[in-house]
């Protein structure tokens, strides 16, 4: 029995000091597949036969009891008098990839369960293994396979898939996901974000194959110490294995081969890559082959680290001209999902004049990952740890570390990510500090090459002008990122200018929000808040501002584009938009998008 308030803090810092313990372990245990841009595949996109189930009847009886014979069965009627009181094949259509609440009306607040089913054939190749991937899913998803339960995943923005070998037919094999979006208050986002839930198999889905002996895994980056060496290892999927793996990069001059040792072969060779920067986004094809199993990628070497409060990339100081982008689509929201509109994004950011990209506040799809890396952005990816998640919960943590190892799994062959954020917005508190440095070793043993960052928003005010960084999490990370909003949430626009900043770290800080709120075509006097005028008259003092703090690296102002989010009920101003975008959502900029330009043009 816990007897005080003391002893429970103290059984709460030793279990956090056992997960920092256990994290020493360097790899993720069960990595999805690397880089499925290059892997055999078949889509499973298009249109899905859906229901929607507010009360998950397809899986609880009316004891609330989990059914026999749920949704998952796609159970038919085989005679006139049976009751089957559903059927997908009669019933909605939703495209995936996509979410639902954009797609159809009457789903447009909706959070709940909705069941996807896709019917397909498929002939499984002899010798190999079949590998159902899913890019993400919105929020907690349930798959099942031919009637069968075949796993569940939870987090809304990450990779998931299952080993399917020997499970399919050749014909009409029947995919089953129910998928909840429905928010809680120990989950990762927790209850309450200002961005739109929106709900659904978000991210495509592919039938992938592979030998049965494959690539499982890999890293390939340039050598933490010197930029004459590329080094990193390779894991086959048979842990016992001791075949030769070969790695290669025609365009170096780079052909090794390296033994596993089971089943993970390390390798360290000489190279002279062209450094990857915003100049010279220049990458490498690699070619890893073993006796079975081929994969490549294109892949760019860099260093990054810090010194003091400058950010250096390839040995250099770099200024981070950013801005902060939301997944929300341009022109018609709801979740980006096709590559132009990706593109339609970043060439708004190239347009401003940026180098860097705060991809807010969860892992972007991959695809806007990889092309943001060939226009020669920086990024800073986040995992959803946003606002008060609920810090003394064992499984809220471990929820986080989860989504923050399949983030940086996925990602952690991109050159162009430079910053891995574990935080957004969270008050300071014992367990708070517990819970994101935890998460900074986490990311530590997965990958000490890059930067630990986090966006807060606890800055001291003396009341005046004078702003302190003091957070103690500023101790775990290597750059501190300040969301500060002067002139909307706080002060007139005319201070800002005059604000004073200190940092108690020797670090480099991101002013990784900062803006104001305007509606696209509403003009009028500076004073007037939602008109341009006033949203300008905040970024011009807001870049005073920094202009005089000298430990400021880089700024990602507060946002691209106005996205949707349930926090934002001014009829006929927000109209359910968060309208701090540089950008309207139908792609018209504002008057501040010219003085951010302007600011970066001259930088
Ligand atoms: C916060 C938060 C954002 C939010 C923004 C705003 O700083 O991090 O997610 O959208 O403020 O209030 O507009």
């Amino acid at each position: 029995m816990i007897k005080s308030k003391k002893n429970l803090v103290l059984i709460f810092s030793v279990l956090f000091s056992f997960a920092s313990y256990s994290q020493q372990q360097s790899f993720n245990e069960s990595p999805v597949l690397q880089n499925i841009e290059s892997r055999e595949k078949i889509s499973l996109n298009g249109l899905w036969q859906v229901i929607i189930d507010p009360l998950e009847n397809g899986y609880y009886n009316h004891r609330w009891l989990p059914r026999e014979e749920g949704f998952f069965t796609n159970k038919k009627m085989e005679k006139p008098s049976d009751l089957v009181e559903y059927n997908f094949d009669t019933d909605y259509q939703l495209t995936v990839p996509g979410d639902w609440n954009s797609q159809m009306e009457k789903l447009y607040y909706y959070e709940g369960t909705v069941w996807y089913k896709r019917s397909f054939d498929y002939k499984e190749k002899e010798g190999k293994n079949t590998f159902l991937y899913f890019e993400a899913a919105n929020y907690e998803a349930q798959v099942y396979l031919n009637g069968e339960k075949i796993g569940s995943h939870i987090g809304g923005y990450t990779p998931f898939q299952f080993d399917v070998t020997g499970k399919l037919k050749e014909k009409d094999n029947f995919l089953i996901v129910k998928v909840d979006n429905k928010r809680k208050r120990e989950a990762i986002p927790t209850i309450n974000t200002d961005w739109w839930n929106y709900g659904g198999i978000t991210r495509s889905v592919h039938l992938v194959s592979t030998p049965k002996n494959y690539i499982q895994d890999y890293s390939v980056q340039l050598s933490k110490e010197s930029s004459r060496s590329i080094e990193g290892w390779v894991k086959l999927s048979n842990s016992s294995s001791n075949d030769d793996v070969q790695i290669n990069i025609k365009e170096l001059k780079v052909n090794t081969n390296v033994k596993a040792k089971n089943g993970i072969a390390y390798f360290k060779v000489k190279a002279k890559p062209s450094l990857w920067s915003p100049n010279n986004p220049k990458l490498y094809t690699v070619n890893i082959n073993t006796k079975y199993d081929k994969i490549s990628d294109e892949i760019g070497f860099r260093t990054i680290k810090t010194e003091g409060s400058k950010i250096l990339l390839n040995g250099e100081p770099i200024f981070l001209k950013g801005i902060s982008i939301h997944e929300e689509a341009p022109f018609n929201s709801g979740r980006v999902t096709t590559k132009e509109e990706c593109l339609v994004l970043l060439n708004w950011a190239k347009e401003l004049g940026c180098n860097f990209i705060r991809l807010a506040h969860y892992p972007h799809s991959e695809t806007m990952v990889k092309e943001a890396e060939k226009m020669g952005f920086l990024i800073w990816s986040e995992i959803p740890v946003y606002w008060t998640v609920l810090f003394d919960n064992p499984d809220t943590y471990k929820n986080a570390e989860n989504q923050l190892t399949e983030m940086i799994s996925r990602d952690k062959n991109r050159a162009a990510i430079v910053l891995w954020s574990v935080a957004n917005e969270t008050p300071e508190s014992t367990s708070r500090n517990n819970f994101l440095s935890s998460l900074t070793k986490r990311v530590k043993a997965l990958d000490s090459t890059r930067l630990i960052t986090a966006a807060l928003d606890t800055q001291k005010g003396n009341g005046k002008n004078e702003r302190l960084i003091e957070d103690p999490l500023g101790e775990f990370v290597d750059v501190i990122g300040i969301n500060s909003y002067c002139g909307w949430y706080g002060g007139s626009p005319e201070s800002c200018a005059d604000w004073e900043w200190a940092n108690h770290y020797d670090k480099p800080m991101i002013m990784s929000e900062v803006g104001a709120g305007a509606l696209q075509g509403l003009h009028g006097d500076v004073n007037e808040r939602w008109t341009e005028e006033y949203q300008d008259a905040v970024y011009k003092y807001n870049i005073e501002m920094m202009k005089n703090i000298d430990f400021l690296a880089g700024v990602s102002p507060w946002i691209l584009m106005d996205f949707k989010s349930h926090r934002r009920h001014l009829r006929r101003i927000q109209n359910d938009f968060n309208r701090k975008g540089l950008i309207s959502e139908k792609g018209i900029p504002k008057k501040a998008f010219y003085t951010l330009q302007k600011f970066y043009n001259e930088k």
